[in-house]
């Protein structure tokens, strides 16, 4: 009998409130809205360089850098069909969802690569309320580098009241860094340079807010705006500094934290920061997003104008974002414990390694681009570093004994950092050379999900696995 109730009707419309709320979207067979990657231009450089070819997704219209900003309310349903106009294969990743395996993107893991012409249907729930981004995971190396990423907002069901300010006015700000020749140009050569990955990888030479050199934003005196900040550089690990505006954390990889002072932070590649700005009092005063670029010489990166009226200045002071609906601390009482030491590089190199499903030495490791380890095996991707039972807290030791930094990326959960002083609860983190972080996670996503370096030359020579939850 075919007759709509109003339950089944509430929720076919809300699942087209949310496909509406994604900005100018292009629609295909089966509703979906259209994810392009394709080739496309954009004006990286400062005004009076030529555009830069890029990589790049378009939902409605071209390409372009950063990829269009989806936003969705957490509990609604992600939807796009990818259409791959690029010349090479290529996925989507959906950075730090806790998601359906089958929709991960992770390439060749959880899905055959998208060949050039062909598509592929995405369809899932965004849980958590956070601030996430979307980037390429096949060839992420090369593919992240030219452009392939965006930010993903996956907002609260129930407004976060008052204490961002009357406006509550949210400036997503993503952050890149492009390796650009005189012409401003992709370096379109030795994408898997082995020098480059067996160091700190692929580091560029311009930073970009938002696809741009410089950009200014304005505010309104007194406005109080949260900042979503995103660091999406295949490599570059982006110190900043955001001085004179009262800056508090109030979230890390999407995950909220008790607010605490943000003058300075450190981004490594892929994770994100919320962080609650207050605009200064009076009209045409400029404030800035610094940067260092690795010589303590901070450079202004982004500028805030304060421009028009004033906004009525919220003295609140700042309550902390609510809880995830459905997170579970890990238990600690009897975990499972399990240990990732990670190798190789310049200045330690390695002696042997597992590649492949045979034990050899440096130079044939170096002739397959090998450069670095997880546990002895370098892109161990024929079985899992380890199993946990779906529900069981796992606590994983993670040693870095190399001599360069690198963030680490679990797919399909966030994890507790039990060394971290805040104890934040992350999806990437980032541990110096030559110490070790221990984290703590409760394997409630049952899949085949990636372990990886977000530094992305280091994932692609060496420093990838995988892991099971059933
Ligand atoms: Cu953001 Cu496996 O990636
Ligand atoms: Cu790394």
């Amino acid at each position: 009998m075919a007759y709509t109730t109003r339950r089944s009707f509430m929720a076919q419309s809300t699942a087209l409130t949310a496909a509406l709320l994604m900005p100018g979207r292009g629609r295909a067979q089966g509703d979906l809205p259209v994810l392009r990657a394709m080739p496309a231009t954009a004006q990286l450089a400062p005004q009076g360089y030529p555009g830069t070819e890029v990589w790049a997704y378009g939902i409605s219209g071209p390409g372009t850098v950063p990829g269009p900003e989806i936003r969705v309310t957490a509990g609604e349903a992600v939807r796009f069909r990818l259409q791959n106009d690029l010349p090479q294969a290529t996925a989507v990743h959906w950075h730090g969802i806790r998601i359906d395996n089958a929709m991960d993107g992770a390439a060749p893991l959880t899905q055959a690569a998208v060949v050039p012409g062909d598509h592929f249907d995405y369809d899932f729930v965004a849980p958590d309320p956070g601030t996430y981004w979307y980037h390429s995971h096949n060839r992420s190396f090369e593919q992240v580098a030219r452009g392939l990423s965006g930010p993903l907002i996956v907002e609260d069901a129930t407004p976060w009241a008052g204490e961002v300010g009357s406006a509550a006015r949210d400036l997503t700000l993503v952050l890149d860094d492009w390796l650009l020749d005189s012409d401003a140009a992709i370096v379109n050569d030795r994408w898997d340079d082995l020098h480059a990955a067996a160091h700190a990888g692929r580091l560029g030479n311009t930073v970009t807010v938002n696809g741009a050199a410089w950009p200014e934003f304005s505010l309104r005196p007194s406005e109080r705006i949260r900042l979503r900040l995103i660091n999406t550089a295949t490599a570059r690990v982006m110190s900043l500094a955001l001085p004179e505006l009262g800056a508090r954390l109030i979230a890390v990889d999407g995950h909220p934290v008790a607010p605490r002072s943000a003058e300075t932070l450190v981004l490594a590649p892929a994770q994100r920061a919320d962080v609650v700005i207050d605009a200064p009092t009076a009209t045409e005063q400029r404030g800035a997003l610094l940067f260092d670029p690795g010589n303590g010489q901070w450079v202004d990166i982004a500028g805030f104008l304060t421009k028009g009226d004033a906004a009525t200045a919220t003295t609140a002071d700042l309550r902390a974002l609510p809880a995830w609906p459905g997170w579970q601390a890990p238990d600690l009482t009897q975990p499972q414990d399990e240990v990732l030491v990670m190798e190789g590089g310049a200045m330690r190199g390695l002696e042997k390694a597992t590649y492949q499903g045979r034990t050899m030495d440096f130079r044939e490791l170096v002739s397959h681009g090998m450069a670095w380890t997880f546990n002895g095996v370098a892109h161990g991707m024929a079985e899992p570093m380890f199993s946990a039972r779906q529900g069981r807290t796992v606590r994983m030791k993670i040693e870095n004994r190399t001599r360069f930094a690198h963030a680490v990326h679990l797919h399909g959960h966030h994890f507790q950092v039990l060394t971290d002083p805040h104890r934040d609860i992350r999806d990437t983190v980032l541990i110096a050379p030559d110490q070790s972080a221990e984290i703590a996670f409760v394997a409630d996503n049952p899949g085949r999900w990636m372990i990886h370096c977000h530094m992305l030359g280091h994932q692609v020579s060496g420093m990838m696995g995988w892991f099971s939850v059933a």
